[in-house]
């Protein structure tokens, strides 16, 4: 049996463990961590995972892209892509801070139970990893999707950023202060928060008696939580009429994707894992 090689190049100065330990839940036999890897020294790296195995043995080798930053991540991913040539290839997986398998499971969870289509969402520090991937994905759903800044400037250029790799229409909205962001959840039907650990965005008060909202759902798995009156277990929990998911509520959903991307880059030498297809996976499996 041909070993299942998983080469896990990250862009901070150490490879995650996080991702190492689902790496081998999801099937690896062998996980090589590697740390500072960037668009130019990932070249050598790539050669070495396409040129070494005879074709029917292509498949056992697969790469995963890692780290804390999804630009660097994502141009490393592009990097990798562009290196391959004809059956030169492996499969790969780009998960930079988790950040499209969190949103997948979020938006996957949010979705299951609604139609999103044409109700305004709002994502309350929506310029991280994970905030950029949920409005992509929500927006992909025909939402009419608003992520929200300390910075307004921000928020706008990384709404651009989304909109040009997606094709979508992603908005940006004021999200300094409490008052900025209770005026930007004005009307929304779907209110997710994926702000900075710890960062408390929403207050119940000001969610709890809403007459729009119908979805609130937080990624903060560390207290303080980003929308008071949202419970890390909570699932679809009914909370005043709406429908509530925490951190862990969906983030149970969030590993199984991510182990089910590893075991399936293993499946073939062409498989390329990224935020539509690991979304695609995410409903399939809920
Ligand atoms: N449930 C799960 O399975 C799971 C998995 C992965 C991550 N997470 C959680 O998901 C959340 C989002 O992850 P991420 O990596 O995308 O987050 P992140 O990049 O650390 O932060 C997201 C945004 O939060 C804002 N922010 C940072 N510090 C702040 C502060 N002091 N006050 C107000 N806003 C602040 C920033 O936006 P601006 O500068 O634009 O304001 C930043 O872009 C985190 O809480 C993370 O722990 C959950």
């Amino acid at each position: 049996m041909t070993s299942k090689l998983l080469y896990q190049f990250d862009t901070d100065t150490t490879a995650s463990v996080f991702d190492s330990v689902v790496a081998y839940d999801g099937g690896a036999d062998h996980v090589t961590g590697i740390g500072n890897v960037n668009p130019k020294n990932v070249l050598a790296m790539v050669d070495g995972c396409i040129y070494t195995r005879a074709p029917k043995d292509k498949q056992f080798t697969a790469i995963f892209v890692g780290g804390s930053s999804l630009t660097e991540g994502q141009a490393v991913f592009d990097a990798i892509k562009k290196r391959f040539f004809a059956n030169f290839r492996v499969s790969v997986m780009f998960d930079s801070n988790g950040s499209n398998t969190t949103a997948a499971a979020a938006v996957a969870n949010i979705v299951n139970t609604r139609d999103v289509s044409g109700k305004k969402a709002v994502i309350l520090g929506g310029t991280g990893p994970v905030g950029q991937r949920a409005a992509a994905l929500l927006s992909l759903e025909k939402a009419d999707v608003f992520i929200t800044s300390r910075s307004i400037e921000k928020a706008e250029q990384i709404s651009a950023e989304i909109n040009k790799r997606f094709d979508t229409n992603v908005k940006a909205l004021p999200g300094g202060t409490n008052d900025e962001r209770v005026a930007s959840i004005s009307r929304a039907s779907i209110v997710m928060a994926t702000g900075a650990s710890g960062v408390v965005l929403l207050n119940k008060k000001d969610w709890i008696e809403s007459e729009s909202i119908e979805v609130v759902c937080d990624a903060n798995a560390m207290p303080p939580l980003g929308i008071e009156g949202v419970e890390l277990n909570d699932k679809g929990k009914e909370i005043g009429g709406k429908k509530a998911f925490g951190a862990i509520g969906f983030g149970g959903l969030k590993i199984s994707v991510h182990r089910e991307c590893v075991s399936r880059l293993f499946h073939s030498n062409d498989g390329i894992f990224d935020a539509e297809e690991i979304y695609r996976i995410a409903k399939e499996m809920l």
